[in-house]
This record gives structure tokens, sequence and C-alpha cells, in this order.
């Protein structure tokens, strides 16, 4: 079972943490010397999910300590959709961010992805777009059916029954005022919530004029409007919250529930400013809990953290995989070719990496389409920006500030979406029964390992059953405005390809090399063929067509072409939103997996992964809150 099976903290015991809201924490350390010389529990990344990890184990373990190691710093500055921007503007003092680019990507036109992770305390929740919804029942049913026998006999299950109570329990959800509901005809089921933890969500006091001209188009094309769409079942057209302070509208994040908004405790330390480089077990990793070796960014001082009980390893789905291979526990061939000694051979350490990318569809209007208000007017309107800033700073917050991404997308499944999902269904299954066929579309690096091979058969397996499933969405598209050049963008949300996450082989503490692969499962160009093709219908409903909706892009000739409209595909995709994952996959051992259900690291004592990297696939949803879900469950 989870750390803590036992203690639970009563609803009673977390209002009174959520009173002493704001009071700074004191337990912030800068160097080893303000150090404790043993810690129970070392956490490495203080973000989403490590943070969460920490607030459960040092509440309920009051004589235990807990050490969180940040490589970012403490930083609470407004947030990208707070004023004085404009709405969606870079701001000047932004959340400190990792950025990359991938290498190039062959099967997407050579394309690089640009990709950020939040490098402060809060980790990618503090510096996230807040677009807080769940993925479906079926994302976590399918984490279950990927593995196989071994993962249906134990007891502790990542089912949707599994993680459900624990996506309740991670989010304060504080539904909107009546009048606000009825303005924008928001509508929820608190069934989906009822948790008390100071991570909160709700639908902001506002929305662009034209938020519905969508709505209704998408109601015309035969989309369903889904009541609420965080209890499982989100086929359909959604209203999603943001993660935000209902209040003061601000972000809310896991340095802020999780860390600043929690009563000072004395057997709780976090050290900013110092990259975890490895963990080692200088018996051998039967012999745990390892020692954490640490370096400051201040000074490069190298130094180990004695451990008594767990390491927890929470540093996100690019950096997991870099402690864990600088340690020695990764794929064997990779590792002699870095010059590290291997500790343990785990080739799904880095692999399978999985992000929601897509191209879009482009519009513009010969009709007028006059709304009131529009992001335009935060721009050009000085009057208007004025009024949003001090409503914004109103108590409760309302106004454009308050929206961040937006509240609304669809989520559409292959068979709603074209005629032909079982031909893509059948691909698919041959790819997967069809011997060799599977290997030849992994990385080169763990192509010829069996177990990475039976790995992605399984996961090929389980995504053609989920797919046939009319309930299971393969298709996102998110809106808050549709001002011209308009544009819907196709996300595909289960992707087939899969990519490595390597250190450089020059530099292990540097950032590590990613290679997305986008594309290279050929699958994924057939699957975004039909999502592109359904979401220009879009164009041809009434609504559309009384604006004189003209597509810009991809435009009829090159959608009527399979050739013409992959090309389109492969070089007009946005390769990453952000959702990168399942680097540390929990999966069998003999199915390339990383960790088990308790997410224990497979053959490594006192060592767990809790984070995005250990999802074996990609939810079809934004990834935050299976983030705060993941650091709920292991917790218990
Ligand atoms: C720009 C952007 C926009 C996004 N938009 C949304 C959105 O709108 N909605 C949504 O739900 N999701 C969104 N996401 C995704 C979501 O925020 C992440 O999937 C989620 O927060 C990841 O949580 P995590 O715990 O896995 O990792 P993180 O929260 O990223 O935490 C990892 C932490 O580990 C630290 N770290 C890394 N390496 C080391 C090391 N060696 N030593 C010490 N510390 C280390 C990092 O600095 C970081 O603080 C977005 C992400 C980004 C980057
Ligand atoms: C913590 O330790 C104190 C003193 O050693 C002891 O009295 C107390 O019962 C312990 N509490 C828990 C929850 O173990
Ligand atoms: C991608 O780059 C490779 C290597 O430079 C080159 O051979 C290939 O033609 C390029 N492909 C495309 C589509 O530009
Ligand atoms: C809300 O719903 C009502 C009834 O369906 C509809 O008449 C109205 O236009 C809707 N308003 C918005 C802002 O969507
Ligand atoms: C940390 O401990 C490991 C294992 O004993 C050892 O190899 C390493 O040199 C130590 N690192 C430091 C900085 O002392
Ligand atoms: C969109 O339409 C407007 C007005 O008809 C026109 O000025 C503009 O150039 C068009 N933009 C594109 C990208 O076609
Ligand atoms: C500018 O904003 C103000 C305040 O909201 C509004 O009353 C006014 O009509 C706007 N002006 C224009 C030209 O839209
Ligand atoms: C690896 O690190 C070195 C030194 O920091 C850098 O010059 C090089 O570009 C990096 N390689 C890759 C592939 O990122």
């Amino acid at each position: 079972m989870g750390f803590l099976s036992a203690a639970i903290l009563s609803a009673a015991a977390l209002a009174s943490l959520a009173a002493a809201a704001s009071i700074p924490h004191s337990n912030v350390k800068r160097q080893v010397s303000q150090l404790r010389s043993k810690y129970d529990f070392v956490i490495v990344g203080a973000g989403t999910s490590g943070l969460t990890v920490a607030d459960r184990l040092s509440a309920a373990f009051p004589n235990k300590t807990v050490l969180v190691i940040e490589y970012g710093d403490i930083h609470f500055a407004p947030g990208v959709f707070d004023p004085p921007t404009n709405w969606m503007e870079a701001i000047p003092n932004p959340v400190p961010s990792w950025s990359f680019f991938s290498l190039p990507n062959p099967d997407m036109g050579n394309q690089t992805a640009f990709v950020m992770a939040g490098q402060v305390v809060g980790g990618s929740s503090a510096s996230n777009g807040q677009f807080f919804d769940r993925g479906s029942r079926f994302d976590y049913d399918a984490w279950l059916d990927v593995g196989g026998l071994e993962f249906a006999g134990k007891s502790i299950k990542w089912n949707w029954n599994g993680i459900f109570p624990y996506f309740k329990k991670s989010v304060t959800f504080t539904e909107p005022p009546p009048a606000v509901a009825q303005q924008y005809n928001y509508t929820w089921d608190v069934s989906a919530y009822g948790g008390t933890t100071p991570i909160y969500s709700t639908f902001a006091a506002f929305q662009w004029a034209d938020q519905p001209v969508l709505k209704k188009a998408w109601k015309e094309m035969g989309i369903n409007s889904q009541g609420e769409c965080a209890g499982g079942d989100k086929e359909g057209i959604c209203w999603v919250p943001a993660s935000q302070d209902p209040l003061t509208g601000r972000r809310s994040h896991a340095g802020l529930g999780h860390h600043a908004d929690v009563v000072p405790r004395s057997n709780y330390d976090l050290l900013v400013k110092h990259q975890v480089v490895r963990v080692a077990y200088p018996k051998g990793p039967k012999y745990g809990p390892p020692l954490v070796e640490v370096r400051s960014l201040v000074d490069n001082h190298l130094f180990n953290v004695t451990v008594k009980g767990e390491v927890v390893i929470s540093a996100g789905a690019f950096h997991t995989p870099t402690v864990l291979q600088r340690s020695g526990i990764g794929p064997a061939s990779f590792l002699a070719s870095a010059g590290i000694p291997l500790v343990l051979d785990l080739p799904g350490v880095g692999s399978n990496l999985q992000d929601h990318g897509g191209p879009s569809v482009t519009w513009n209007y010969s009709q007028p389409y006059s709304f009131y208000p529009l992001p335009a007017d935060l721009a050009n309107n000085a009057t208007f920006k004025s009024e949003a800033i001090a409503a914004f700073d109103d108590t409760p917050s309302h106004g454009p500030y308050t929206i961040a991404m937006g509240n609304s997308a669809i989520y559409v499944s292959l068979p709603h979406m074209t005629p032909n999902s079982q031909a893509i269904i059948n691909r698919i299954r041959q790819i997967a029964t069809t011997p060799g066929a599977a290997a030849s579309y992994l990385p080169p690096d763990i192509r010829s390992s069996p177990v990475m091979v039976a790995g992605y058969i399984a996961q090929l397996l389980t995504l053609a059953n989920a797919f046939s499933n009319p309930a299971f969405p393969s298709l996102e598209t998110p809106w808050a405005t549709s001002v011209a050049p308009a544009s819907a963008v196709s996300f595909l949300l289960h992707p087939l390809s899969r990519g490595t996450v390597r250190l450089n082989l020059t530099d292990h503490v540097a950032q590590p090399v990613l290679d997305y692969r986008a594309g290279s499962n050929p699958v994924d160009i057939d699957i975004q063929l039909a999502q592109v093709r359904f979401l220009r219908r879009l164009l041809a409903t009434p609504t559309m067509q009384g604006y004189g909706a003209s597509e810009i892009a991809p435009g009829a000739d090159v959608a009527a072409d399979d050739a013409l409209l992959a090309e389109y595909v492969r070089r007009q995709s946005i390769l990453s939103f952000q959702h990168p994952c399942c680097t540390a996959a929990m999966l069998p051992k003999g199915r390339g997996g990383v960790v088990g259900v308790d997410l224990k690291v497979h053959g490594a004592a006192g060592l767990r992964v809790a984070d995005l990297s250990i999802a074996p696939l990609l939810v079809g949803s934004h990834t935050s809150s299976t983030a705060y879900a993941i650091g709920e469950k292991v917790s218990f």
C-alpha cells in the first residue's frame, strides 16, 4: 500500500489548515549547512505532484522529517493571465521556466517541438494555463488495462474508480454565484468534487462575448453538451474550470496550496536552488533507501543527503528520467554510451515519451463579426482595460483577467468523428499483431528490447479498444473566443508515436536531449486527417455560414487529398501543448515499466517516482489535475 495507509487527515484539520492561508513558510533552506543530518523522506522537485506528496507526508507523520529539494526558487509574482498585460501576452517578470527545443522531427517536416516546464516552487502548476479538466474514466481504465494480468491482480488500482477519490480530494471546487452561472450557462455537478484541499478551482465571472458562437456551431454539428465533465464522462461540449482562487481570481498552484498556505511544520524543510544529481546505492539497489547527491546552483558545492525512509522523485516528465539515468537506472546500452555504471537495466526510463500536439483549421469572416467585449478591447480601449484591472482587484474578482485560457472545449471520440474509425482501429491492431511491426516504430535504441516491444504492443491494443468506444474522446478543441483569423486546434489526445528523453552525453547535468519522434507512427497522421476533416465541418454550420466564415487553412483542395492534408498536418502542427508524460511508466517490468502500482521503482529499495512520468499512457486532458491526483494517491 502507499505511505499512509492508516493516517487520514480529518476534514476539520484540513479546514483549519486552509484558514491559516498565506502565512509564509519558515522552513526554506538555501544551503547544506541549514539542513538536518538525516531525513525520513526526501522529495526531488517541488512541483505539482512533489509538493502534494510532501504536504501529505509531513502532515500525516509529525514525527518524521521531510525534505523537498527544488532546482528553482520561490516566485509568487503575478501570473501569465494577470493584469496589467493584455490577454495572453507575455508578462514582464514571468515565473522561471525550463525551455527546450526537441531534436528535429523528421516525420513532421523536421520541425522541433518547443516545450517548457515550471522551474519554481510549484513546478508547472505555477506557470501553466490553468485549464483544469480531468481525463475521462476510460483514460485511467486504460492505465489498468495496459498493466495486463499482473496489474489486474493487485489491490492498488489506478483505474477510474481507483483514482477518482483522489481527484476529488485534490481540489476545493467553488460553485459560481447563481447570477454568474445563469449569465454564462455554466453547468457542473458537485458530486465530481468534495475536497477541502487549498488547491482551488472555479468558473470565472467572465466570458468573451462571442464564447457562445462556437458552442452553438458545435451543437449544429451534432455535438452534445455535457453537464459535468470532471466526473469521468466528458465526450461532448464541456465547461472546464480554471485553477484559481474564487475570491482573488489569482492562480492556485502547488507552491501556494501545498506549501505557502500550509501552516509551518517543524518536520518539513524545503531546499531551493539545488539540483538533485542522482541517487546512490553504495551497497546496490536492493539495499535502500539511497543517498541523494545534490549540487548547489549557487556555489556548485556537491554533497549527499542521508535518507532513513524513502526517496520520491517528482522532477517532472523531462527531469525525473535524468535523475534516474544519472543514477545508473535506465537503458543499459544508453548508460554504457554515457559512461555511467549500470545499477538497474530499466529500458523504460526516459522512453515512452508522449505529448499532445496538432494542427489547426483557421478561418476568416466576410460578414460583420461584432461582439463586445472581445480581447482586442483590452488592447485598444483604455477605459475597458482600467475597468478590467479594477474588476480583477475587486472581491470577488471578475472581468477578463479571471478567465485564464478560457473554460470551454469539445472532446470527440473517433466513432463520432469519422465513418472510417474502424479502418484506423484495424490498422492499429494490425501493427500490434504483425511480427516486427510494432518494434519498427519504437525509438531505435530500445527497439530490440523485448520488454519495450511487449509494452508497446499492449499500449496499441489497449488504445485500439479504447478508440472504438464512442465515449472515449480522441480529439480536443478548446476555445475562448473566435475572432478572425480564428482557429480550431486539433489536439491529438492519444498519440501512438513514442519519443525519448536522454542525458546530454557531453554534460550529464545539463538539459536532457528530447527526441519527440512525433508522427513516427503513421496512424497518428491518419487520426489527424480525420480530426481536421471533422473540424472543417464547423465552417459549414448555419451559425458560421451566417458570419460568412471562409476557410484560410488547410482549404478545400488540400483537405480533399490525403497526401496534401497529411503534408499540412506534418508541417503545420504545433508539436507540444506542454503535456509531456510517461517517461517512467507504471507498467510491469516485463512490459518496459519503471514503477509498479505502488510507484516503487522496479528492483530499487526505498525509491519511488510520483509525477506525470508514471502515466503509462497520456490522458485525454490537460495534465495538472492528474499530477495532483498522482501525488494524492501515492501518499495514502
Ligand atoms: C507552459 C505550460 C502550460 C500548461 N498548461 C496547462 C493547463 O492549462 N492545464 C493543465 O492542466 N496543465 C497544463 N500544463 C501541464 C501541467 O502543468 C503539468 O503536466 C504538471 O504540472 C506536471 O506536474 P509534475 O509534478 O509532473 O511536474 P512539475 O510540476 O513540472 O514539477 C517538477 C519540479 O521538479 C523540479 N526539478 C526538475 N529537475 C530537478 C532536479 N534535478 N532537482 C531538483 N528539482 C528538479 C522542477 O524545477 C519542478 O519544480 C502546462 C504546462 C506548461 C509548462
Ligand atoms: C511523536 O513523538 C512524541 C515524543 O517523542 C510522542 O509523544 C508522540 O506520541 C509522537 N507522535 C506520533 C504521532 O507518533
Ligand atoms: C529533414 O532533415 C534531414 C537531415 O537534414 C533531411 O535529409 C530531410 O530531407 C529533411 N526532411 C524534410 C522534410 O525537410
Ligand atoms: C443560455 O441558455 C439559454 C437557454 O438555452 C439561451 O437562450 C442563451 O442564449 C444562453 N446564453 C449564453 C450566454 O450562452
Ligand atoms: C555520495 O555517496 C556516494 C555513494 O557512497 C558516493 O559515491 C559519492 O561520492 C558521494 N557524493 C558526495 C558528494 O560525497
Ligand atoms: C480576413 O478578412 C478581412 C476582411 O474581409 C481581410 O481584410 C483580411 O485580409 C482577411 N484575412 C485573411 C488572413 O484572409
Ligand atoms: C470602451 O470601454 C468602455 C468601458 O467598458 C465602454 O463603455 C465603451 O463603449 C468602449 N468603447 C468602445 C469604442 O468600444
Ligand atoms: C550538450 O551539452 C553541450 C555542453 O553544454 C552543448 O554544447 C550541446 O549542444 C548539448 N547537446 C545537445 C544535443 O543538446
